[in-house]
């Protein structure tokens, strides 16, 4: 795991405690752990052996990851087709990319949010530390940095860079415990910059998930989508 406090976002006031320093030094991010803010609304804290974070003022359950659950989704593994080397350039909770190595495939992800990477590396530690699971977190590379400077470093490396913006947000009803505590975190994100940046770069396959019935991102226009229930993926091959 790798990270660098100047390449992260800025903007990421946490609480957090001499432990959860610790922590992060073990996983090797302590770099990207910005320091200790009483006025942050957010508190990363370590909790039954896992990093969590917590908004506060909400009722909301603290947001922590695990990676268990294999679902039987096979929309990724058409998503995949036949790459096996994949930049997950918006790597979030780390969902999409424990399936994409579920089905096969070698994935770096990215993620620009230290909170966020700081999650990701501590259930990937715990992965790794795991035999169950050992095999499959191996197959998982974390950079706590921007999609856009992994995407550049690994252009010749990848066969698929598999975009995952955050969606703007819906009408009506609120989105899921995960999803608040992700998005009073990160701003959405558009995402045409990234896949600019694909196309720039020369990526041959792009996969952009997007929500069902959205227009597809401003800019090149998909070669082909894979459709399910609740999302859509456009493909671009450049
Ligand atoms: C919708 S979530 C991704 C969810 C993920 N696919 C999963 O399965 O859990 C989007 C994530 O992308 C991150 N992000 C947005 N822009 C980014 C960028 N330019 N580089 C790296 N990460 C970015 C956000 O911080 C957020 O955590």
């Amino acid at each position: 795991m790798e990270g660098g406090a100047a390449r992260l976002l800025p903007d990421t006031r946490l609480r957090s405690s001499g432990r959860v320093r610790e922590r992060a030094r073990s996983i090797g991010l302590e770099g990207i752990l910005p320091p200790n803010d009483p006025r942050g609304r957010h508190l990363l804290e370590l909790e039954d052996g896992h990093l969590e974070l917590r908004l506060l003022g909400s009722r909301l359950s603290p947001l922590w990851i695990d990676f268990t659950a294999r679902s039987g989704r096979s929309l990724l593994r058409q998503v995949l087709s036949r790459s096996r080397r994949v930049v997950d350039a918006t790597a979030g909770l780390g969902r999409d990319a424990w399936e994409l190595a579920g089905w096969g495939a070698e994935v770096w992800m990215a993620e620009s949010n230290p909170a966020v990477a700081l999650l990701l590396g501590d259930a990937l530690e715990r992965a790794s530390a795991d035999p169950q699971r050992r095999e499959l977190a191996g197959r998982l590379h974390l950079r706590a940095a921007r999609g856009e400077e992994v995407l550049a470093e690994l252009r010749g490396w990848a066969e698929l860079a598999y975009l995952d913006p955050m969606f703007p947000p819906r009408r009506g009803g609120l989105p899921g415990r995960e999803l608040q505590i992700l998005s009073s975190l990160v701003s959405p994100s558009a995402g045409e910059e990234l896949l600019l940046t694909c196309q720039q770069l020369g990526y041959r396959r792009v996969a952009v998930k997007r929500p069902r019935v959205a227009p597809s991102l401003p800019g090149p226009r998909p070669s082909g989508a894979i459709h399910g229930k609740q999302v859509r993926y456009d493909l671009y091959g450049f």
